[in-house]
């Protein structure tokens, strides 16, 4: 049995984890088998490389080694927590996943998307995700949501807002080349009307959960 592997993409703010949480109880709630997890991070070795790529001075890796630390965390969490779990039939929900690379360290870094692409069918291969949720919104307007949760993993959150402004771009332009595989959702409303958007954009991608 193959599970089901959705990601959640998007800028700072754009209410991604707010959504994951909501999408993962509404799974539970129908009885399936649920993985909550994220990038970097999502295994305990991605995790400790998580510390070191959120925290401390925004110039402290360049995007070039950004982008193999998000990598060497991708593969651990990939091999301890993602491929199990889809082999034992379960369902994945990620905050964050490879497209964030592509944004941040490409389109916002400026690594080539060559450079990424080799990496990630290294790294990822065939276990690209089923679905991505891309939430886009004005990127000032997210900061100002993400600034007001005042934890210290601002790293990215202090580049400015060209960079930011990059990134949207990315991630737009990303959706826009894999219709099927991708969905764009406007974040810049309020929770609970993303909340049924959302649901309705994954039960047209998963026919299964239709009815449910
Ligand atoms: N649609 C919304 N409207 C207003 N506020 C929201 C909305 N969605 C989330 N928020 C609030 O904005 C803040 C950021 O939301 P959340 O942490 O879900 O975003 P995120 O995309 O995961 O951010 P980050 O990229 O920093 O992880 C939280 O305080 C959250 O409660
Ligand atoms: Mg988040």
């Amino acid at each position: 049995m193959t599970g089901r592997f959705i990601t959640f993409e998007g800028g700072e703010g754009a209410g991604k984890s707010t959504q994951v949480r909501a999408l993962v109880a509404h799974l539970r709630d129908l009885g399936l088998e649920v993985v909550q997890t994220r990038e970097p991070g999502g295994s305990s070795g991605a995790e400790a490389l998580r510390e070191l790529l959120v925290t401390g001075e925004t110039g402290r890796w360049s995007p070039l080694s950004e982008t193999l630390m998000m990598y060497a965390a991708r593969a651990n969490h990939l091999e301890q927590v993602i491929r199990p779990a889809l082999e034992r039939g379960a369902w994945i929900v990620c905050d964050r996943f490879a497209d964030s690379t592509r944004a941040y360290q490409g389109a916002g870094g400026g690594v080539t998307p060559d450079l990424i692409e080799t990496i990630d069918r290294a790294v990822v291969g065939e276990t690209q995700p089923d679905l991505v949720i891309v939430m886009d919104m004005p990127p000032a307007a997210g900061l100002r949501r993400a600034l007001s949760r005042g934890d210290d993993e601002n790293r990215f959150e202090s580049k400015g807002l060209a960079f930011h402004e990059r990134l949207r771009e990315g991630f737009l332009r990303r959706a826009a080349t894999h219709p099927q595989r991708y969905r764009l959702i406007d974040a810049d409303r309020p929770i609970e009307d993303i909340r049924v958007n959302i649901w309705a954009e994954v039960s047209d991608r998963f026919p299964e959960l239709k009815g449910s």
